[in-house]
């Protein structure tokens, strides 16, 4: 199952006539900058809490057997820390065919310190996206996890990958940190 959201992101032009801007990457972002940018730098945005609720048909499952990979849930109270990046407007390109199977472009404003904060963009999939799957018990979600793989890679290395980026950045997820250790423990 696709829900194709690049050609709508083409049309969301907020950025064009900005010679840079920020983007702020909660996901494989983190880990995975595999684009051009101008910068990067530690940062994080509020009111969003970061969970493995979006399914992957394209990356890191198949449209038979769907991994899990992370998307953005509001809570007003949470705080979501990521890595922002510096990046051309053209960039956006690229990563919209990256990342196009249910994520659209939101602004947010991304703070770098208590003072500091900018318009800056993420790449969002909402629950009404056809490729959404929604909570599910933290056990069924690492099963789903520990078995899924596509043309990307295994949705474990995905989690993993995410789990030690942000103990190397020093943040603390306990979403993230509970599924990874779910998968890992051993048996
Ligand atoms: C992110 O790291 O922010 C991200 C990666 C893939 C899709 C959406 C967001």
């Amino acid at each position: 199952m696709t829900f194709d959201t690049s050609q709508h992101n083409l049309r969301m032009t907020h950025f064009d006539r900005h010679d840079s801007f920020w983007l702020f990457g909660y996901g494989s972002l983190i880990w995975k900058a595999d684009f051009p940018f101008l910068e990067r730098r530690p940062a994080w945005i509020h009111g969003w809490c970061r969970r493995f609720w979006q399914g992957s048909h394209d990356h890191r499952g198949t449209p038979d057997a769907p991994g899990r990979v992370v998307t953005l849930t509001r809570d007003p109270y949470a705080r979501c820390d990521g890595m922002a990046y510096r990046i051309r407007p053209e960039v956006l390109t690229q990563l919209d065919m990256r990342e196009k199977n249910g994520y659209l472009r939101a602004l947010v404003p991304v703070h770098f310190d208590a003072e500091q904060a900018v318009e800056g963009l993420i790449y969002l999939a909402t629950e009404d996206n056809a490729a959404f799957l929604g909570e599910a018990p933290l056990q069924d979600m690492a099963a789903q996890i520990a078995g899924a793989h596509g043309p990307s890679g295994s949705n474990r290395d995905y989690l993993l990958n995410l789990a030690e980026a942000l103990v190397r950045q020093g943040v603390q997820d306990q979403h993230v940190s509970t599924l990874a250790a779910l998968l890992t423990k051993p048996a």
